[in-house]
């Protein structure tokens, strides 16, 4: 490997070259993932650009399941460092791509392994169902992963004296224990985005536009979600603009999903729900990190590969399997 790349990347966390501004990236980005038989996998929170040149757009689950199931021979993920470490997981022969490795997730940083170790000790006789916004280590201390397309069915096929503790989202986790019934142990965890929207300013929304309906994340407080008219993963979220009658949509969660919503359904109007201050917080920077450049230079230089020990992805791949399965026997998948 060319050592000036890597120091690049090592000291980055991403290839810090120079591109030039004349090319057409989306041109040029099209013709590399041609010749290297790759698949650029992204999220609905990337910056719309991604968005556009990505070949599959999902949430969790789906683009944890694109990613198994892809023959190409490069994944590049256009996501955060958990969704790459996934695909991994689930597909170690494939070359996994990052755009940048820095880009991470507060929800999977508030739940270091080491801490949770100490906590599943303090809770024995419990299983562990974490969402899949963990790290590789937060996965092989679990028992089943879920996401937010299929944590309440998860939950709902395990027996109920069956004690579980939920990780690391409490938000998520208060919203299962609620529509379940159950009396899940919760980490203390939670997303820096989803935690941030003004319940005050989305009422006031409400009043200036009585005939939207609110739709929201269950990584959303409780306060938001008791407001809200409809609660799903992403996809469910994109799925009910398009199926819904209404013209109006207050949207909490990432921004970013905005783009397809209106390219989904352009004669309605989304109002992103403001945040509780004036900053642009209902943007994930983690997510932001990646650029078209980014993507470009990563499929060219095949950098930053997305590298995982051995022994520490088999035990992450257990929990994701079974979820897998439970999902598959529930009909999601
Ligand atoms: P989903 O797209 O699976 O709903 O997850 C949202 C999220 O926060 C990803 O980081
Ligand atoms: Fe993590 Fe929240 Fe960003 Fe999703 S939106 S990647 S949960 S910080």
């Amino acid at each position: 490997m060319d050592s000036v790349l890597a120091g690049s990347v090592e000291k980055n966390g991403y290839l810090d070259i120079e591109v030039d501004p004349q090319l057409d990236l989306f041109a040029e980005i099209d013709k590399l993932r041609k010749e290297k038989k790759a698949i650029i996998l992204a999220h609905y929170y990337q910056e719309p650009d991604i968005q556009d040149i990505a070949d599959y757009i999902g949430d969790s689950l789906g683009l944890a399941q694109k990613a198994a199931d892809t023959d190409a021979e490069i994944i590049v993920f256009a996501g955060v460092h958990f969704m790459a470490e996934t695909a991994k997981i689930l597909n170690p022969t494939k070359k996994v791509l990052i755009p940048d490795l820095k880009a991470g997730c507060s929800l999977s940083d508030s739940c270091p392994p080491a801490l949770f170790a100490k906590f599943k000790e303090k809770h024995p006789n419990h299983i562990v169902v974490s969402y899949i916004n963990c790290s590789a280590g937060i996965k092989a201390l679990s028992d089943i992963i879920c996401t937010s397309s299929n944590a309440r069915a998860i939950v709902e096929s395990l027996p109920l004296d069956q004690k579980i503790i939920f990780a690391p989202d409490k938000n998520l986790g208060a919203y299962i224990n609620k529509v379940t019934g159950r009396n899940m142990v919760l980490w203390n965890g939670a997303c820096m985005v989803h935690e941030i929207f003004s319940q005050q300013k989305i009422a006031k929304l409400k009043e200036r536009h009585p005939d939207a309906k609110l739709i929201a994340h269950p990584e959303c407080e409780e306060s938001v979600l008791a407001m809200a008219d409809f609660i799903g993963s992403t996809t469910a979220l994109l799925k009910y603009t398009q199926s819904d009658d209404s013209n109006t949509f207050i949207v909490a969660t990432e921004a970013g999903i905005l783009h397809k919503m209106i390219a989904g359904a352009p004669d309605k109007t989304f109002i992103a729900a403001p945040p509780d201050n004036s900053c642009a917080c209902n943007e994930c920077p983690h997510m932001k990190r990646n650029t078209l450049e980014k993507i470009y230079t990563c499929l060219k230089y095949e950098l930053p590969e997305l590298i995982m020990d051995e022994e520490l992805r088999i035990a992450a791949r257990k929990p994701i399997d079974r979820m897998m399965e439970m999902s598959r026997v529930a009909g999601i998948i």
